[in-house]
């Protein structure tokens, strides 16, 4: 029997929802595969704002690096948003992220047969649709120095900056060479080199990486052709690769050849320490405390967790597996709600995939 310490980290409004549910999953899971999963909990984000004064208690910091993995919910919500920018929920989320050292954040984005009629986009475009976005998650424009607001020429200015190591970026396209070597065999790297320096180190870092890796092949593609192509003709991709920004709205956007930003899961990687499992969507305040949001991309980090981190893939296709039963069973939250189909909570779409584990369980 395995052990197995879980630091989660609720956050802010659906966060709470969301990451309850998850761990529901969990523990059915611990049953079905007789695993012991410990969990502990940590403030983050507002909340830890409101109780200890800082969105990233060090106590927190601390729970989550002696732990095997760590699953997040969201953090934000309007109540912080005119806070100064240490005091910021969003502060903790990519403090955890660069003191984990979490540079490589896959967002996997992958068509569910049962949501065809979902998306606003038409079936011909999405069916079939499975690629990987691999988001540089602990440099780029998020967290290069200088980024103030500053008097120039007695005029009041502001300024952010998008900044790299080589080594940085080398690091990153190589996790996207190694996982597209294990799936269709192409990366898209995608940058905006026509314009930023940063792009075109970018781009000669993908050239020298690509290289080693003969049978992986490599294209370069602008962001903004990117935006486009992604709508236009999504499964001409298998892994994306790109800048931290670039990637957080490139894969809000590509959630919705899913039909949902409550579909899309990710992990967060480091090479070393334990890694970090959340779903790509926020606090969403205005479905916060309403028992609606929908848990699956939370579910689907899980699923994650146990496939990256503890080696158990079984486990992640139960999970997995089950979330297809409910959807094709016809269970919806409010976001994919279709007509004909049965609308339900939160907490009861967490109890249908729980029930489609142990059931499965008993078949067996
Ligand atoms: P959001 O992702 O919270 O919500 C965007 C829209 O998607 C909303 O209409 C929301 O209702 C819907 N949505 C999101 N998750 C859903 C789910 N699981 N089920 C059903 N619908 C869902 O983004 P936002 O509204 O731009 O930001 C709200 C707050 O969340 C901000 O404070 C922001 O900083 C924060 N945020 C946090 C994270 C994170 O913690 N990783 C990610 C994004 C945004
Ligand atoms: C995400 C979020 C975060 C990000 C915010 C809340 C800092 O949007 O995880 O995608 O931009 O990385
Ligand atoms: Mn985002």
């Amino acid at each position: 029997m395995g052990e197995y310490r879980i630091a989660v980290l609720p956050g802010d409004g659906i966060g709470k929802e969301v990451t309850k549910g998850a761990v529901e999953i969990l523990k059915a899971i611990g049953d079905r595969f007789h695993h012991q999963f410990h969990f502990s909990y940590g403030l983050i984000g507002g909340e830890a704002i409101d109780q200890e004064g800082t969105p990233l208690p060090d106590q927190t910091l601390e729970m989550c690096k002696k732990s095997d993995a760590v699953l997040l919910g969201a953090v934000g919500g309007p109540k912080w948003d005119r806070n100064p920018p240490h005091l910021r929920p969003e502060k903790g989320l990519l403090q955890i992220r660069k003191e984990m050292n979490l540079f490589a954040n896959l967002r996997p984005v992958k068509f569910y047969e049962s949501l065809v009629d979902s998306s606003p986009l038409k079936p011909t475009v999405i069916q079939n649709v499975d690629f990987m976005i691999v988001r540089e998650l602990t440099g780029g424009l998020y967290f290069g120095k200088p980024s103030e607001r500053r008097v120039e020429q007695g005029e009041e200015a502001v300024v952010d900056t998008l900044f790299y190591k080589r080594e940085e970026i080398k690091r990153i396209i190589e996790a996207a060479f190694m996982l597209a070597k294990r799936r269709k065999k192409k990366v898209t790297s995608v940058d905006k080199a026509n314009v930023l320096e940063s792009s075109r180190m970018w781009r000669e870092v993908a050239e020298e990486v690509a290289k080693r890796f003969p049978d992986v092949e490599l294209e370069h593609m602008l962001v903004d052709n990117a935006a486009m192509q992604l709508i236009r003709n999504p499964k001409q991709f298998d892994v994306i690769v790109t800048e931290n920004m670039f990637g957080d709205i490139l894969s809000d956007e590509a959630s919705m050849l899913t039909g949902s930003l409550g579909m899309l899961p990710s992990a967060s990687l480091s090479m070393t320490g334990p890694a970090l499992y959340e779903p790509i969507h926020g606090s969403a305040p205005d479905l916060a405390g309403q028992n609606k949001a929908n848990p699956i991309a939370t579910i689907l980090s899980a699923a994650m967790m146990l496939r990256f981190s503890f080696g158990m893939n079984e486990e992640a296709d139960a999970i997995e597996k089950a979330v297809e039963q409910v959807l094709a069973a016809g269970y919806r939250t409010a976001d994919v709600a279709q007509a004909g189909k049965r609308v339900v909570s939160t907490s009861e779409m967490v109890s249908e995939i729980k029930a489609a584990i142990l059931d499965d369980a008993a078949i067996e």
